[in-house]
């Protein structure tokens, strides 16, 4: 069997190197679309990363195909239909990046909160000269209301950590979470624009779909209080670059900080750099050493299993077992 990877990532390849001969792309950037699509023609496994565009194009340019595993949770870059109709199973790396992703988004929360960016910068270029009474204020995060969209695991992990800053929590998802889960983390679940008018942070984790895409776009930044911060770890298309642009110009909204952005990376022509209420870190929510090593061997368990034709430990489409 043969199978490719299209980065190198941090895992013991034995296990996988007995049962196949194993190809790895060997570039910081990501294949081209074109070198992914000659290599995949005579493959049966692939891992592949969420830069990786597999679309149904893709998968007809790998006839021997029979599975696909992502190291990532998040999905949106696979044509999970055009896989499931060739039943072909796709893996992802869901759970071991919580943790990881739950504490980012409170230092994304924390740093635009506390001006901690805007603080270094002013240090680093010689603006210090005193102890000021009103340099740099930021609201309260102790004692604050945080608006969470999509309560699932990583909304609820930063649902956790607000417990310790005593703060008030609405969420909205599609369907609200269990009332012990409610109960356990204090949560109220709220319609979207209810959510946006009362919380003094908003913070996003829903997956990219077609109904989340720019969930977050001009009218629903009207509806947020001018004070508010805007928190997206998720994925970038779910807030609309353009809308938030605006928001933070104009200053409806007091500030943002994005791990994501659309697209990645953000030009550096995107008139967002510009902005100084703003905070852009590059898509590394998950990146601590130990849970990159996690989701690497998670990503290669899938793997194997989908090679030696057994149910993948963590499978995004479960349908293509059915008979
Ligand atoms: P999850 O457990 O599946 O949670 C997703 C939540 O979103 C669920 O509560 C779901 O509830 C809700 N949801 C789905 N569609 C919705 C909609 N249209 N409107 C409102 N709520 C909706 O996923 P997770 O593990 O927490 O991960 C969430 C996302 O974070 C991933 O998909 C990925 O894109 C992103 N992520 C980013 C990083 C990073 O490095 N920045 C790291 C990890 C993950 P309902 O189904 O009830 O609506
Ligand atoms: C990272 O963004 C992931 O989806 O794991």
């Amino acid at each position: 069997m043969r199978i490719y990877i299209t980065r190198a990532i941090p895992a013991d390849l034995t296990a996988l190197q007995a049962l196949a001969e194993v190809n790895i792309w060997p570039q910081r950037l990501p294949p081209s679309q074109q070198v992914l699509q000659a290599e995949v023609e005579n493959i049966d496994g692939l891992l592949c990363l969420l830069t990786d565009p597999i679309d149904a194009a893709l998968l007809e340019a790998a006839p021997r195909l029979k599975v696909i595993s992502q190291m990532a949770v998040g999905y949106d870059n696979i044509d999970v239909a055009a896989a499931t109709a060739r039943r072909i199973p796709v893996g992802h790396t869901p759970g071991v990046l919580t943790d990881a992703t739950a504490d980012f988004t409170w230092a994304l929360l924390m740093a635009a909160a506390r001006q901690v960016v805007t603080g270094d910068r002013f240090t680093r270029s010689g603006q210090w000269q005193t102890w000021e009474p009103a340099l740099l204020l930021g609201p309260d995060v102790a004692g604050a209301t945080l608006g969470i969209v999509g309560l699932g695991r990583i909304g609820q992990a930063v649902a956790k950590r607000a417990q310790g800053f005593g703060m008030r929590i609405f969420y909205h998802s599609r369907q609200p979470v269990e009332a012990a889960t409610e109960a356990a983390l204090n949560a109220e679940w709220v319609p979207l624009e209810h959510l946006l008018q009362r919380s003094d942070f908003v913070t996003l984790h829903v997956p990219l779909t077609a109904e989340t895409h720019h969930l977050i776009s001009s009218a629903q930044l009207a509806q947020m209080q001018p004070t508010a911060i805007l928190i997206n770890t998720a994925r970038g298309p779910i807030v609309d670059a353009a809308a938030l642009y605006e928001a933070l110009k104009t200053e409806q909204i007091a500030g943002a900080a994005l791990d994501v952005t659309e697209p990645e990376p953000i030009p550096l022509e995107s008139p967002l750099l510009t902005l100084d209420n703003l905070i852009i870190t590059p898509h590394i929510g998950s990146a601590s050493r130990q849970t990159r090593e996690t989701m690497a061997e998670i990503a290669i368990a899938n793997l194997i299993a989908g090679l030696k034709d057994e149910p993948l430990p963590h499978c995004v489409n479960p349908m293509v077992y059915q008979r």
